[in-house]
C-alpha cells in the first residue's frame, strides 16, 4: 500500500514520476524497493519495517532443557545466567517432571541407540526446567555454551565441561537444527506461552 495517510492505492510506486529531485531516493534504488517506498522518499516508517523484517529473518528459537541432574544441584540459575550474559533473551519457561512416556516421545530419534533406556529413565527421574531461548543465531550459540555431549571432550568453560558428571548426566539439552528446535519447542509450548 502507498504510505501517504489516506491514500488507497497500491504502490507500484504510483507518484514515481515526481520523485526524482534532491533528497529523493535515485531511480535506480526505487525501481527495486518502490513497494515499499512512497513518493521516492524512505520515511522512517519505511526503515523500521526493514529493520523489523531483517530481525526477524536473523532471530532464531531453540529448545533449551535442564536436565534432572542440574535442577537436583541447584544449577538452574546457572545455567539461565550463562544463557542471559550472552544476550540471549528467556521467551519462556517452566519446570515440570516428564513421565517415562514422554521422555521416550521426546528422545524418539534415539530410540533404537542402547542408551535410550537409561536415558529416559533418567530424563523421567526429577523435574526438569524447560525453556524457549531467542536470539540471532540462538541455537548455534546454545551448543557452543553447552560443549560437547561427552563432559570429558567439552571445552572449558562450557556447561557440561564445568558442571557435568557423566556422558548422560550432562546438565542440558539443546535443538540441534531449526527442524528439531520447531519440533522440539511445539513438545513442550504452545505459541501463546511464547513472549515476545
Ligand atoms: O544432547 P546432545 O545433542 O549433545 O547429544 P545426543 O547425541 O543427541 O544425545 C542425547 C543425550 O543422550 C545426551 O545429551 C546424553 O544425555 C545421552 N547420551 C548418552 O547417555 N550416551 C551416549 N553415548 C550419547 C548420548
Ligand atoms: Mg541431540
Amino acid at each position: 500500500m502507498c504510505c501517504i495517510p489516506g491514500c488507497l492505492r497500491l504502490a507500484r510506486n504510483p507518484h514515481r514520476d515526481s520523485c526524482e529531485g534532491p533528497g529523493r531516493l535515485p531511480a535506480r534504488f526505487s525501481d527495486s524497493l518502490q513497494t515499499d517506498v512512497c513518493n521516492g522518499k524512505i520515511t522512517s516508517t519505511y526503515v523500521s519495517l526493514k529493520i523489523n523484517k531483517y530481525k526477524e529473518l536473523l532471530m532464531e528459537r531453540t529448545l533449551s532443557i535442564i536436565k534432572p541432574d542440574g535442577v537436583q544441584r541447584n544449577l538452574i540459575g546457572e545455567v539461565v545466567k550463562r544463557f542471559e550474559k550472552a544476550g540471549i533473551r528467556i521467551a519462556a519457561m517452566k519446570m515440570l517432571r516428564l513421565t517415562k512416556q514422554q521422555a521416550m516421545g521426546f528422545y524418539k530419534v534415539h530410540q533404537e541407540r542402547p542408551f535410550f533406556e537409561s536415558l529416559t529413565d533418567f530424563m523421567s527421574s526429577g523435574p526438569v526446567v524447560v525453556m524457549v531461548l531467542e536470539g540471532g543465531d540462538v541455537i548455534q550459540k546454545n551448543r557452543d555454551l553447552m560443549g560437547a555431549t561427552n563432559y570429558k571432550e567439552a571445552a572449558e568453560g562450557t556447561i557440561r565441561h564445568d558442571f557435568a558428571t557423566d556422558i548422560e548426566k550432562n546438565v542440558v539439552h539443546g535443538s540441534d537444527s531449526p527442524a528439531t528446535a520447531a519440533t522440539e519447542i511445539a513438545y513442550f509450548f504452545s505459541e501463546l506461552e511464547i513472549c515476545r
